[in-house]
């Protein structure tokens, strides 16, 4: 039996978490870098009944006083960075377990790399988009993938805006107004390979998408966990979006943002088109129709 502590306090820190419990390792805490949520606690319902278990949420400093056998990295945003902070904390590389996370980060990114081949063999036209940014790190592998076509880069910069959270369950309403607001433009700025072919589009969607009436996509990423804004999203870009053009909706099958999945329904029926998994544990896309 492993003693585990699971990085990541969030949707797949629960699902990592409910994993680790069948195979019969030990969950000692979990840890979050969201001060907001630590003296907090998780709580789990472990598969085919049983009685619920709670786990302390603490700073990821706690890791440096506990014995431990591994830590699960569980979150999917900010992946590569939640490594590199163990690693700076001195924690031993064969005690980070990524490999739950990595696997779908990897599947999102052969995904997209493989649907920009395709884009080019069959000549798309359009350009690309994201909304929900945050720190840039799904954005720079569509910059790398797509370096001939523009790329739309929308977010608040700020975080989650008080406006849609009015509609949003109990759970994402206590995450709050200004959850993802540890970014900025010139961080995201940074990381694109071909910053040339990068516009900025700062504030609240779909304020941001004023003046895009008239432009054509071909690829469309929609993370911004929330109902209302991945609504406003596929109202905008689907009918704008190329013969062949997709969009990329995550968390699709969050059971923390359950907006997201409605949205997705409720546009897909509207519009009778289908929806379809894209293998990162979190995603699916809607093609335009040929
Ligand atoms: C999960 S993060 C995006 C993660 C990112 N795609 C990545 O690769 O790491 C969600 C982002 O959506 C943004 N967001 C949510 N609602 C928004 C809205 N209505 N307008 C603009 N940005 C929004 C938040 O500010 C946050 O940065």
């Amino acid at each position: 039996m492993s003693n585990v502590i699971i990085f990541g306090a969030g949707l797949y820190g629960h699902k990592y978490a409910l994993d680790c419990l069948q195979k019969g390792d030990n969950i000692l805490y979990f840890v979050d870098n969201d001060s907001a949520k630590h003296g907090t606690a998780c709580t789990l319902e472990p598969a085919g009944g049983g009685a619920e278990m709670s786990f302390n949420i603490l700073h990821p400093n706690a890791l440096l006083k506990t014995e431990f056998d591994k830590v699960v990295v569980a979150t999917h945003t900010g992946f590569n960075e939640v490594v590199a902070q163990l690693l700076e904390q001195g924690i031993a590389p064969h005690k980070i377990d990524r490999s739950y996370t990595e696997h779908n980060v990897w599947a999102r990114k052969v995904f997209l790399q493989n649907f920009a081949t395709l884009a080019k063999e069959r000549n798309l036209e359009g350009n690309c988009a994201e909304v929900g940014v945050y720190r840039g790190d799904f954005a720079r592998h569509i910059n790398a993938s797509f370096p001939e076509k523009i790329l739309y880069l929308m977010d608040t910069f700020e975080g989650f805006a008080a406006i849609d959270l009015q509609n949003e369950n109990k759970g994402a309403q206590n995450i709050g107004a200004g959850h993802f607001a540890n970014t900025s433009v010139e961080l995201v700025l940074s990381k694109m390979p071909h910053v040339q072919r990068c516009v900025v589009r700062k504030g609240w969607f779909p304020d941001t998408a004023r003046g895009l009436e008239d432009e054509r996509f071909c690829f469309v990423s929609l993370d911004t966990d929330l109902h209302d804004p991945i609504l406003a999203g596929l109202e905008f870009f689907y009918p704008r979006l190329v013969n062949g053009g997709v969009i990329l909706v995550d968390d699709y099958f969050s059971t923390g943002y359950v907006g997201v999945k409605q949205a997705v329904d409720c546009f897909a029926a509207k519009m009778r088109i289908s929806v379809a998994p894209i293998g990162d544990n979190g995603g699916v896309i809607l093609i335009k129709r040929g």
